[in-house]
């Protein structure tokens, strides 16, 4: 399917970067996902019946790297909304059994949408123009669409409006703070980041998310110290310095990486209304502290669960009739 961007609806579209969705769909999938979560939360505490719009649908997942929260979420996401989930992995490696334009030849017969979570951001975007379904990002090198939705309903939900909030990125400028940036940018956010030399974003995203924050009133500030970049944050967000296939790098990274430790210090230089934000999987004692982690300030565990009502969401949107 090609993506293109339209505020009519997200039916049969892709969703390969978090650029693909306008303000206005995107806080259309935050209402449903909110609905949504709502209904999530009766069903568990008092049971009950709940919509199964996608009854008789099927997604595919195509995982080339390992998951805890994408692979659940969107599995028990279609299975709650009265559709099934196959999850591939090692059975089918794009590229190497098979073409991925001879993947999506056969996908696209046989279900209704695909996620893929690969390397190369290209192997999606090939996959997305050969498949006639829509077919979801579910990570790659480039972007984390996925993520960067639930954690900006996240915010939503503790801070209400999103205008004008601060979100600081300490750490890698790698997918999820790409997706982030770009998200925030579009949604008005200023979104900071504090990075070391050398381990910057992609000039090209940072001139989307530049464009974007133009058009919305919001900022992107880069700055090398992490307590300078955090004073006055709403959120103090940091992900693993060694991102899934770059582990050759990973000494070098603990170095590189090793003042950018989000601690109780640096929320303390934030503030006191700053709260904790991680994608996960953490690497505790690395970039983030266990005292962090689980204390008062982190919104961490919300944000994971926000994974599933949000996809949901996108699920229900992308593939409802
Ligand atoms: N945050 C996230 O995408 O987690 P998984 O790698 O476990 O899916
Ligand atoms: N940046 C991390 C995110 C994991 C969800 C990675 O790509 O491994």
């Amino acid at each position: 399917m090609s993506t293109s961007v339209s505020t009519a609806t997200l039916r049969g579209r892709d969703l390969l970067s978090v650029a693909d969705l306008s303000a206005d769909e995107v806080e259309r999938l935050f209402e449903r996902a909110a609905a949504l979560k709502t209904e999530d939360h009766a069903r568990r505490t008092s049971g009950g019946l709940v919509a199964t719009p996608l009854a008789g649908r099927t997604l595919a997942m195509l995982f080339q790297k390992p998951s805890l929260r994408t692979r659940v979420t969107f599995e028990a996401g279609m299975n709650q909304l009265g559709g099934h989930a196959i999850y591939l992995t090692e059975d089918v490696v794009m590229g190497a059994r098979e073409s991925v334009r001879d993947v999506a030849r056969n996908l696209e017969r046989f279900v209704d949408a695909i996620v893929a979570r690969t390397g190369p951001h290209e192997v999606v975007v090939e996959l997305a123009a050969q498949a006639s379904i829509p077919v979801i990002n579910g990570l790659t090198l480039r972007e984390h669409p996925c993520q960067a939705l639930a954690d900006l309903f996240t915010m939503r939900e503790r801070f209400g409006d999103l205008r004008g909030r601060v979100l600081a990125f300490v750490g890698d400028g790698n997918n999820v703070y790409h997706s982030l940036a770009l998200l925030g940018a579009m949604l008005g956010l200023e979104v900071r980041l504090a990075t070391p030399d050398d381990y910057g974003p992609n000039p090209r995203i940072v001139e989307r998310a530049t464009e974007l924050a133009a058009a919305s009133g919001g900022r992107l500030v880069f700055e090398t110290d992490p307590t300078t970049a955090v004073r006055g944050a709403d959120v103090v967000y940091t992900d693993a310095w060694t991102s899934m296939g770059q582990e050759a790098e990973t000494e070098a990274r603990r170095d590189a990486f090793a003042r950018f430790r989000v601690d109780d210090a640096l929320m303390e230089a934030a503030g006191p209304g700053a709260v904790a934000m991680h994608c996960l999987p953490a690497h505790r004692g690395e970039e983030i502290t266990s005292s962090v982690m689980d204390g008062p300030r982190s919104i961490i565990w919300d944000q994971s669960e926000n994974r599933l009502h949000v996809q949901k969401a996108l699920l229900a949107e992308l593939l409802a009739a």
